[in-house]
């Protein structure tokens, strides 16, 4: 059977059982383009349980897209703090710059003009002009691959951009005039009763009848996906220096990972504990007490951090690092998780 004639069905299948079924989530009370943006931008490739609170707060620290064009960057990455991938937060605020200067402040309507704002890719547009604006722009992620993949029994890997381009296309022919709930249903189903990590739970599903999965049995073996590269691996010894009740951080560079950033010092390879305290020597510091040592990891979209944390005290603070009170690692800092992860191991938290 075409695609189409199966995906023909979904609207009148979907929508009330999303009416009925759906999740009630912050960024569902609302329609305003500022906060659906803001909402599709933190759940690209964060869970929705650890977004909800981040929106939440985000969203009363900085109310606008007039705001978020104002806001200090540093400002920005503390809000942003423990979400990963913060360039997502430049590219909000850059965004946010061009619909100051470019829109007169009010967020763009047209799906192009949408997709050229910085951060805003084929997917995020057809979420915000969907739900926004009631477009029929398609959305098109892992969860709707894997239902749609199902639905018409397709064993393209989904990887590839032509499967993707493919959905798209076919889901844009079918796509209801209240477009918003469509896109947050078929969301909705794909992290449901057809989520990515067990078994389809087609007795429940509304498309029971007509998912084509279903009728042949092979929805459990679908979607098809391309075997995965193997993330390159980076050893890296960490140094949690403390001085009078002081911590020694300092800034990332301002281009690649973690961009921006605050740090614990740290150099390239898996230092033994007698050539960790010889290069903290080389960093112009006296070691007087080894507190601990703890091993970590830190997974990034392409590389994977093995890294040793070597706790010391020093006997003078060294001007080449700022030195925190644990307070104001706390309010000031924005220490990605990577790092965070060895301050928490002291922590009461
Ligand atoms: N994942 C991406 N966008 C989402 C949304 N609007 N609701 C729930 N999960 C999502």
């Amino acid at each position: 059977m075409e695609p189409i004639s199966v995906l023909s069905s979904l609207p009148d299948a979907l929508l009330p059982w999303y009416e009925a079924h759906h999740r009630v989530l912050p960024w569902r009370e609302t329609r305003e383009p500022y906060r659906i943006w803001l909402s599709e931008i933190m759940l690209q490739q964060t869970r929705v349980e650890a977004v909800k609170g981040y929106y939440t707060r985000f969203l009363q620290a900085v109310p606008t897209v007039a705001a978020l064009a104002e806001c200090p960057d540093d400002t920005l990455h503390k809000l942003w703090e423990g979400l990963g991938y913060y360039s997502r937060v430049r590219n909000l605020k850059k965004a946010a710059g061009i619909i100051m200067s470019e829109y007169g402040g009010i967020f763009p309507q047209e799906y192009t003009q949408v997709l050229a704002l910085p951060g805003i890719g084929e997917y995020t547009a057809g979420a915000i002009c969907s739900i926004a604006f009631n477009l029929p722009t398609p959305a098109v992620d892992g969860n709707v691959l894997r239902v749609v993949s199902r639905l018409t029994d397709d064993p393209s890997p989904i990887d590839l951009p032509a499967t993707k381009a493919k959905v798209r296309q076919a889901l844009e022919q079918v796509y209801p005039p209240d477009a918003g709930t469509f896109t947050q249903a078929l969301m909705e189903l794909g992290a449901t009763l057809c989520g990515p990590n067990w078994k389809p739970q087609c007795v429940d599903c509304p498309c029971q009848s007509f998912c084509l999965g279903n009728l042949s049995g092979s929805a459990e073996r679908l979607p098809v996906k391309s075997p995965k590269k193997a993330k390159r691996q980076e050893e890296r010894t960490v140094f949690i220096l403390c001085c009078e009740g002081r911590y020694a951080l300092r800034r990332r560079p301002e281009q690649g990972l973690l961009a921006g950033l605050w740090e614990f010092p740290n150099v390239s390879g898996c230092l033994d504990t007698r050539q960790a305290l010889s290069a903290v020597e080389q960093l112009g510091l006296k070691p007087t007490q080894l507190l601990r040592e703890v091993s970590r990891t830190h997974i990034f979209t392409h590389i994977q951090w093995n890294m040793r944390g070597i706790y010391l005290e020093v006997a003078q603070p060294a001007e080449a690092f700022h030195w925190f009170t644990p307070e104001q690692i706390r309010t000031q800092t924005a220490l990605p998780t990577a790092f965070r992860q060895f301050w928490e191991e002291i922590q009461d938290v």
